[in-house]
């Protein structure tokens, strides 16, 4: 495993950030037989993270605390990806495990940013560390693709194609960096509802297979600007998440009439992503956001940004 610290002394903590992710293409097939979908997708992390602090308990168990927006709505037993991340380290290197993990949340909760995916990729390298399991890249990868789709790319970060339903990834060396205002809701979108919701209305004739992530590659490559970025920028859920639920189209709407130069739903929602020119128009971008209500909490990220296994 690359960036691996000292191992850990008595006592000592093991902190990692993983940072969010976005898709500014989001291309989704038909359901394979195994139910996922087929994906054709480009992600980039950008620059909210959490933070995965482990540390030893001194007896045998996974213990898991979070702090942050949104902390007490998240499960702290098997039910936390952090928490299945932790115990397939352990199976993989034929120990018990003994760790406290604490969560420091500031990537928005169930927002379609990754954040529980993020977590476990945190919880893998940090419990790998703090155990001293020797793993390569390739392996942490397989058990991280075993966790969730997005759970492999939250380990690398930057820009990548993910293809697969997500978990096969090929770097994209994007030169440059985007900057986004990212509004959160107040509702909730699960992630299979939304694609069960993207199968029912192609079923009715609407939508189709965005495939090609060729176009946004090239512009990530060259170094596009926002206003070229903007013209590239699809998902194939997004029809799907303002169905499921329509007052994403007014937020939507709201942010490009205060001159957002996109307006994307990220990954299955609800979370909606503007795009900015440059920092100073983000910082004022999502100051006429947060005046105008609608979004549940406004913040500023800008991307890419490096993963925690990269
Ligand atoms: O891979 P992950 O556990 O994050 O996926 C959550 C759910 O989202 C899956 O159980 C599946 O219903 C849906 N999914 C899908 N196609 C994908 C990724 C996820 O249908 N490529």
């Amino acid at each position: 495993m690359t960036g691996q610290t000292a191992p850990a002394q008595p006592g000592a903590q093991i902190s990692v950030d993983v940072p969010a992710k976005i898709n500014p293409h989001l291309g989704v097939g038909d359901a394979r037989a195994d139910g996922y979908h087929a994906l054709s997708t480009v992600y980039q992390a950008i620059s909210l993270h959490d933070t995965v602090t482990a540390e030893r308990r001194g007896e045998p168990g996974i213990e898991i605390t979070i702090s942050g927006e949104g902390a007490a709505t998240l499960p702290t037993g098997e039910a936390n990806l952090a928490h299945k991340a932790a115990k397939l380290i352990a199976l993989y290197a034929g120990i018990e495990p003994d760790v406290k993990l604490h969560l420091t949340k500031r990537i928005p909760v169930a927002g379609g940013l990754a954040g529980g995916s993020a977590d476990a990729a945190g919880a893998l390298i940090a419990c790998a560390r703090l155990w001293e399991v020797e793993i390569g890249d390739a392996e942490l990868e397989r058990l991280a693709a075993g966790l969730g789709s997005d759970v492999p790319f939250c380990l690398k970060g930057g820009t990548a194609i993910g293809s697969g339903r997500g978990e096969e990834l090929t770097p994209v060396a994007a030169k440059g960096t985007w900057h986004w205002v990212v509004a959160t809701t107040d509702t909730q979108i699960s992630t299979p509802e939304c694609y069960k919701e993207v199968d029912r209305l192609r079923e009715d004739g609407i939508g189709r297979y965005s495939s090609d992530v060729g176009p946004l590659v090239k512009a990530f490559e060259a170094g596009a600007s926002a206003d070229d970025l903007a013209r590239l920028l699809i998902n194939d859920m997004e029809a799907a998440a303002v169905s499921l639920r329509p007052q994403l189209a007014s937020l939507m709407h709201g942010g490009l009439e205060e001159g957002a130069l996109a307006a994307h739903v990220s990954g299955s929602g609800p979370t909606v992503l503007f795009l900015a020119t440059d920092v100073k128009h983000a910082v004022a971008l999502a100051r006429r956001i947060r005046m105008r209500g609608g979004a549940k909490s406004v913040h500023l990220a800008h991307g890419p940004v490096n993963g925690p296994a990269a």
